[in-house]
């Protein structure tokens, strides 16, 4: 459904991506896992062209972009194709929550108002908003926020959802609403790449889990071959200081 390769970036001197590869199949729930700065983010945002990769492919189903020298239309049709959940939501504050999930079909994909509207409440339903439509983002709380975040990308019937942190924003009594929305569309078949350090939902919901460290994939698996049976010493070192004390594993 996806893959991509050879991704390359860089900040100034900083190279942050240093030749990635990444393959996704349809329905497959894939948990990108990492230190901070070890360039997670800045993949997610050169894949949906949010930041220019230097260098770099991406296919998505049939269709191939130079993910550096890509076409206007080319990344619209990649837009198209794909929706991103921000870390700390993006949601447009001096409009309704109804409003934030049926702008992007509007003016993004010119679906009718009416019919923007209708797969908007739906979306909102099916993450447990169907008494907020009217509500503005500052009167929701944290949980709620992401959740909306969530169903605005649900409604524009992506192929693929990019998650960048969908929880690391919220205080702790609120992650497990918005894991429990991703179970539920995971479970769905939606296609899902996930950056997260929420090592349980990465153990029950992904079926691969790639470990990324300064710019590179290290190691990738499933959940079982990553967190019980790592093979890379970066790996091990990295699991040791973010799992649970009940996991263990082969040194
Ligand atoms: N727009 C930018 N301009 C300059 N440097 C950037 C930019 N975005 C990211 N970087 C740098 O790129 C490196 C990787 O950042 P990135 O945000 O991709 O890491 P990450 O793995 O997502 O980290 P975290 O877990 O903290 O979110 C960091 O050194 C960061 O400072
Ligand atoms: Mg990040």
């Amino acid at each position: 459904m996806l893959a991509i390769t050879d991704i390359h970036k860089s900040f100034g001197q900083n190279e942050v991506l240093k030749g990635v590869d990444l393959k996704i199949d349809k329905g497959d729930v894939v948990v990108i896992l990492g230190p901070s700065g070890s360039g997670k983010t800045t993949l997610l945002r050169c894949i949906n062209f949010l930041e220019k990769a230097d260098h770099g492919h991406a296919t998505f189903n049939h269709m191939e972009v130079d993910l550096n020298t890509a076409s206007k239309k080319q990344i619209h049709e990649v837009r198209q194709k794909t929706a991103f959940v921000f870390q700390n939501y993006n949601l447009f504050n001096n409009k309704t929550v109804l409003e934030n999930v049926t702008e992007g079909l509007i003016i993004g994909r010119n679906v009718p108002k009416g019919e923007a509207i209708e797969i908007g409440k739906k979306a909102l339903n099916k993450v447990g908003l169907s008494e907020k439509y009217d509500a503005y983002p500052s009167a929701l709380s944290g949980g709620q926020q992401q959740r909306v975040g969530i169903a605005r990308a649900i409604a524009l019937n992506p192929d693929i959802i990019l998650f960048d942190e969908p929880t690391s924003a919220l205080d702790p009594e609120l992650v497990g609403e918005v894991l429990q929305v991703m179970r539920n569309i995971a479970n769905e078949g939606t296609t899902m790449l996930v950056v997260t350090h929420e090592i349980s939902f990465a153990q029950e919901v992904a079926n691969r889990v790639v470990f990324m460290d300064g710019g590179v994939v290290v190691e990738e698996g499933t959940p079982k071959e990553i967190f019980v049976t790592p093979k890379e010493e970066r790996t091990k070192k990295f699991l040791k200081r973010v799992l649970p004390n009940e996991y263990t594993f082969s040194i």
